[in-house]
């Protein structure tokens, strides 16, 4: 049985191997009004741990980037592609990130953010449905088309990748503060910009 409430997926069976490695469904945290949306691929041990999309290391990178940019986590929702953690912290497989998909776009449709900020490859060639280099992209903003709505999306790399390679830091922490800035909740000297202005 599934079962959802438009935010929160309270059991699923959907994916076998995934029913198998998870110890809980994780689902979004944030507000449900959320402007700013943060994607991710799928929990890691500590979130299917904890319950928590990004509390791990690559949470405490996101945190930090959020407070530079003048945000607090509390501030933005920070979801995932898929909910359960797959075996060995693996990338989701296409059929997971299929079976996944409808209960991103309940999330989104009653979000209804501003923006939404893909972290890394499989959350940015999920929403766009194309190859995406992401390293190179980082920082662009495109339209996605997510069930019947188009949704803007502000591509960055994944935070882990800048604990493997600093030269990442600042590709992702710009990223970030360019989310900020274009979904109007910067909080910064010389006023808001919102998205409408792009
Ligand atoms: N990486 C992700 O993509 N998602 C998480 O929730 C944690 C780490």
């Amino acid at each position: 049985m599934n079962a959802t409430d438009g935010l929160c997926v309270e059991s699923c069976e959907r994916c076998p191997a995934l029913v198998e490695s998870r110890s809980r469904i994780v689902n979004g945290v944030g507000p449900e009004d959320a402007d700013l949306v943060f994607l991710g691929e799928a929990p890691g041990e500590k979130e299917d741990e904890g319950g928590e999309p990004f509390v791990g290391r690559s949470g405490d990178v996101l945190d930090e980037a959020l407070r530079d940019a003048g945000l607090a986590r509390s501030d933005v929702r920070i979801t995932n592609c898929v909910r359960c953690r797959p075996p060995e912290n693996r990338d989701p497989h296409k059929e997971e990130l299929g079976n996944c998909r409808g209960y991103l776009e309940a999330e989104l449709e009653t979000v209804d953010p501003e923006l939404v900020v893909t972290m890394g490859k499989v959350p940015s060639e999920h929403l766009l449905d194309r190859g995406v280099a992401v390293t190179k992209e980082a920082g662009e903003v495109q339209d996605a088309r997510i069930g019947d709505r188009s949704q803007r999306v502000l591509l960055s790399v994944h935070p882990a990748a800048t604990l493997y390679d600093a030269s990442q830091r600042d590709t992702f922490s710009d990223a970030i503060a360019r989310a900020a800035e274009l979904a109007g909740v910067a909080d910064e000297e010389g006023g808001q910009s919102r998205l409408g202005d792009y």
